[in-house]
């Protein structure tokens, strides 16, 4: 894996040492691709100045905000990204880089209109379009008509709805030629502010619960398959210290909260709108607030020490971005061993093939099956 990473920005070369968050040996795992540098690639043959005002939408490690912040010290740069890993990883990539001084201010995607009029403005392609076209008509809010959003893509992803959707978002769009299997979409704004899309929301009458997703949290528009039949296996108990470990929308902890009424709950996720969601699903259900805390966090980097659990609920994610990867599940499994008490129960779903009960057995001593389907398996481990 290279960490070596070159670009020509003002006329000036920049080379950075750049790394994913968290770190990994993994070969196949890089904490830029080459819509990053084609961004940079496109920017530079343009001959426009670098603005002394920049936004930089979705840069995965900092890729992008460290060369900017490289080449132009005193720029301005707000760094907008929904993932707790993307903002630590761009912290941790300016600080190896020398760059910790350099002004750069952080904000989730919740509103990011707030802070774009008068930047230049550089977005990679999330996965998830209906976070595109929330994030776009949130700039719609505040863009004038003409100015310019530089999008870097995959060539693979870029077709005609695409350039449709981000048309009926924020403006009219354009690709530029292809170059490392990547292009450049330009997109002009037209001025006209649109509506934000509404989050979605349904029922889970089985559970009695109502659920709403903002646009970047999993399981859009239903329950995940692996959260219902978790819903319907949770360990019978008196727990008191309850975490909903990667918790999306919530669905885990707010079962949790009705479960186990004596329970203090924390729900934990690496994406803001997650964490916002949860939070929301948490008043929509009537529950107590004073029960339940909201951490925005990478795994359970940032638990207050003196939290210590009886019971860890998890549906760990197998990928990070676009990579397939079981780092995260394993970084989970480990965090959740350190804040549990003794006796106190791992209680994970995961796809039968992911074979995480070896993991558990590995770090546990024991995993035991509770429950299966064609599809998922409900592992538990005690430590
Ligand atoms: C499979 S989804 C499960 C969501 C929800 N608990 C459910 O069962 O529907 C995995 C969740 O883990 C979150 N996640 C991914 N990486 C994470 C990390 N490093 N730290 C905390 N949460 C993370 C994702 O944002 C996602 O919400």
């Amino acid at each position: 894996m290279t960490t070596r990473f070159s670009a020509f920005l003002s006329g000036n070369p920049c080379e950075l040492d750049l790394h994913r968050f968290p770190t990994t040996s993994d070969p196949n795992l890089q904490a830029w691709d080459a819509a990053d540098e084609h961004l940079l690639k496109y920017l530079e043959e343009s001959n426009a100045d670098l603005a002394n005002k920049i936004l930089v939408i979705n840069d995965s490690f900092g890729a992008l905000t460290c060369a900017l912040a490289a080449v132009k010290p005193d720029a301005d740069i707000v760094f907008a990204a929904d993932g707790r890993t993307a903002h630590l990883g761009c912290k941790a990539n300016l600080a190896a880089n020398g760059l910790a001084n350099t002004n750069v201010d952080y904000q989730d995607c919740t509103d990011i209109g707030r802070n774009a009029q008068g930047r230049q403005i550089l977005m990679k392609l999330p996965k998830n379009l209906n976070f595109l076209a929330d994030t776009l008509s949130q700039l719609s809010q505040t863009l004038k008509a003409g100015d310019v959003i530089l999008l870097g893509a995959k060539a693979k992803h870029i077709n005609q709805s695409l350039l449709a959707l981000i048309a009926k978002a924020v403006g009219p769009a354009t690709a530029s030629l292809t170059w490392k299997k990547t292009r450049v979409i330009t997109i002009v704004a037209d001025g006209s502010p649109r509506p934000a899309p509404k989050p979605s929301m349904w029922d889970v009458p089985e559970h009695g619960l109502q659920v709403t997703n903002l646009s970047n949290v999993f399981a859009a528009s239903k329950l995940d398959i692996g959260a219902r039949l978790m819903m319907e296996h949770l360990p019978q108990g008196q727990f008191t210290s309850v975490i909903d470990l990667g918790c999306g929308n919530g669905a885990l902890g707010l079962k949790a909260a009705q479960s186990y009424p004596d329970a203090r709950l924390y729900l934990a996720d690496e994406s803001a709108m997650a964490v916002e969601s949860a939070r929301r699903n948490w008043a929509l259900n009537g529950l107590d607030t004073s029960r339940a805390e909201f951490i925005w966090d990478d795994c359970l980097s940032h638990l207050l020490s003196e939290v210590q659990a009886d019971l860890v609920l998890c549906n760990p994610p197998f990928h990070q971005g676009e990579a397939i990867t079981d780092h995260i599940a394993w970084q989970m499994f480990n965090d959740a061993r350190r804040v549990l008490k003794p006796g106190g129960l791992l209680h994970i779903v995961g796809n039968r093939h992911l074979g995480y009960h070896i993991k558990l057995k590995r770090l546990f001593g024991n995993c035991k099956t509770i429950a299966s389907n064609g599809k998922f398996v409900i592992l538990q481990a005690v430590k």
